[in-house]
């Protein structure tokens, strides 16, 4: 029987599926990842790995598996994963696309809303106790229906968010490295280069994995570029944004306010810079967290990672080129 590490608990109904094949080695801690020490330790004479975007899968620990086949990330982003050093090691890398599509897109929305209209913002003025009177200037945001809404990345969650903009009336540029014609006339959005896209959206929401092209896509010039009333969302990867540079820019009021949910160090540390900035919605990296949806990415994970122990091509395999 193979043996598999799986880095954390995950939806009980697919660590049973994946019982019922294989030896498993369950990280039991649901809060702690493993440290780098301690996953190169579990992964010796391991055949399988379900790992998480917590867990930084790098030549070391690669190296350490010398038995290593499949590596199961539970996650739609790899960016976690040397998978250059997996293919070179002939190790299959899956991930799990598609199941988290709607549950991220609606997660963009609920952050571009709470930023324009301010919500986070007001509920903790209410919870202070520091509601007086309703009152003409109190809490004004921005409105959403009819604005302009731009996406930096049209793959699926992307053209997800598009899909939502047309309830609420909205003109939607996307930029892409290559434009989608056939997306274009579904969703009736329209291509636009970066800069035009930053200088003519109210929102900009980020949905491009993050690789060496996309590392501080956003910086501070593109910043300067974008409305002072806009309002960027990023439920991508936080390393998309030059974090200081959107620090500045929230502090002097360059774009209105910002809706994050990932950030270039994760968990976001005591004392960061952006929990001084009230003009920012914060939350701790949950695009995908619905019940739902984690189960579904769960069983993903298991299929990938069974069917490559099985000597199956898994469904969702990142380095195809493994197989030649
Ligand atoms: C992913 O899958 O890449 C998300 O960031 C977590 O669901």
């Amino acid at each position: 029987m193979s043996r598999v590490f799986v880095t954390r608990p995950i939806a009980e109904s697919a660590l049973a599926k994946l019982r019922s094949e294989v030896e498993v080695d369950l990280w039991a801690e649901p809060e702690v990842p493993p440290s780098h020490a301690e996953l190169c330790a579990r992964v010796v004479g391991v055949e399988g790995l379900l790992c998480l975007l917590t867990d930084p899968i790098d030549a070391e620990v690669i190296a350490a598996a010398e038995k290593l086949r499949v590596i199961s990330n539970y996650a739609v982003g790899y960016d976690n994963i040397d998978v250059a050093a997996a293919t070179q090691r002939g190790v299959m890398v899956c991930n799990t696309p598609g199941v988290l599509t709607e549950t991220t897109a609606d997660l963009a929305w609920a952050l571009l809303t709470a930023a324009a209209r301010r919500i986070t913002e007001a509920e903790r003025y209410l919870r202070a106790g520091r509601w007086r009177s309703w009152s003409p200037e109190l809490l004004l945001g921005h409105d959403i229906h009819g604005r302009v809404l731009g996406i930096v990345g049209l793959g699926r969650i992307g053209r997800a968010v598009a899909r939502r903009a047309r309830g609420f009336g909205m003109r939607v540029l996307y930029h892409n490295p290559s434009p989608k014609p056939e997306v274009e006339r579904e969703l009736g959005v329209e291509y636009a280069d970066l800069d035009t896209l930053l200088r003519e959206s109210d929102f900009v929401s980020l949905h491009t994995p993050l690789t060496e092209n996309t590392r501080h896509l956003i910086g501070a010039r593109e910043l300067a570029l974008m409305k002072p009333t806009a309002v960027l969302v990023n439920t991508a990867r936080g390393a998309v944004v030059d974090t200081e540079a959107l620090v500045s820019a929230l502090k002097e009021r360059k774009i209105f306010a910002a809706g994050l949910d990932v950030y270039e160090g994760e968990p976001l540390p005591p004392g960061h810079p952006l929990l001084e900035c009230d003009n920012v919605v914060l939350l701790p990296h949950i695009g995908s967290a619905s019940v739902a949806t984690r189960e579904r990415m769960a069983h993903m994970a298991v299929e990938n990672l069974i069917a490559g122990l099985k000597g199956e091509r898994p469904p969702h395999l990142v380095n195809p080129e493994v197989l030649s």
